[in-house]
């Protein structure tokens, strides 16, 4: 069984390299991997990402590529150089954006399909145009969109942990579910994250990474709160493994 802190992804939204180095020292034993978004990125370049490699941290390069397959597949290209281990591009537009995403990164690292944003709801969906049936089935609108991934061989998906048993169940144990909008039991969630489980939830319906940001971050004692995060993925992994 993997060790519960190797599920946590931490994303470092902060603005500066001088914050992400702070924070990557701190939580560098309490986390599996780092995500480095498009704040850090714009901010920081390629240079964040290689000083993360030299401390011995994984990364995962969330820059959530859009565009048509031609410049997706060459910014995969240069992502692909980095060594990184995860990179994302979203499922919504095209399987011909997935496949040139795909065959940028040279499988030197793992693809992953943004399908719906955690801080999407119903109403979003419906709002933006979608024929009834999808918005008001989340799921069913994720799991299309996850099917396109895995067609377009994607090495998984980042959705909600409340579809995460769907997407592991369809697709197979292999076909990775990333899955942010994680509160930890007892938080109230007043933020923009709107599909959220907790992180026992999550590796219950058979997650294989969290991104968790802001319940680490803006805690009081960041190391403190991911240790607590750990022992919850813990809880959830044994309930899982009783359940099976
Ligand atoms: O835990 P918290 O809400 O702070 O996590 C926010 C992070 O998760 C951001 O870096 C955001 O880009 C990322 N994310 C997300 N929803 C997705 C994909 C990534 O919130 N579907």
């Amino acid at each position: 069984m993997r060790d519960a802190r190797d599920y946590i992804i931490f994303p470092l939204d902060v603005p500066s390299p001088e914050a992400a180095k702070k924070l990557v020292t701190l939580l560098s034993g309490e986390v599996g991997m780092f995500k480095v978004g498009l704040e850090l990125f714009i901010q920081a370049g390629p240079d964040i990402v290689r000083f993360i490699r030299s401390e011995g941290a994984r990364i995962f390069l969330d820059l959530k590529l859009h565009d048509i397959p031609a410049t997706v597949l060459r910014a995969m290209l240069r992502a692909a150089d980095l060594d990184v281990t995860f990179a994302t591009v979203h499922c919504g537009e095209s399987r011909g954006m997935l496949e040139a995403a795909v065959e940028g990164s040279r499988g030197k690292v793992g693809v992953l399909g943004v399908t719906v944003l955690t801080s999407v709801s119903q109403q979003d969906i419906a709002a933006s145009g979608f024929r009834p049936e999808l918005a008001g089935d989340m799921t069913r609108l994720v799991m299309n969109r996850a099917e396109m991934a895995k067609d377009a061989g994607c090495a998984g998906i980042v959705c909600s942990g409340l579809e995460a048993a769907a997407v592991k169940g369809a697709f197979g144990a292999g076909f990775l579910a990333v899955t942010p909008g994680i509160r930890p039991a007892g938080d109230r969630v007043s933020d923009d994250q709107k599909r959220v489980t907790t992180p026992g939830e999550a590796v219950n319906m058979g997650a294989d990474y969290l991104v968790i940001g802001r319940p680490i971050r803006d805690a009081a004692d960041p190391r403190e709160a991911a240790r607590r995060i750990a022992v919850e993925i813990d809880a959830g992994l044994k309930q899982a493994v009783l359940s099976d």
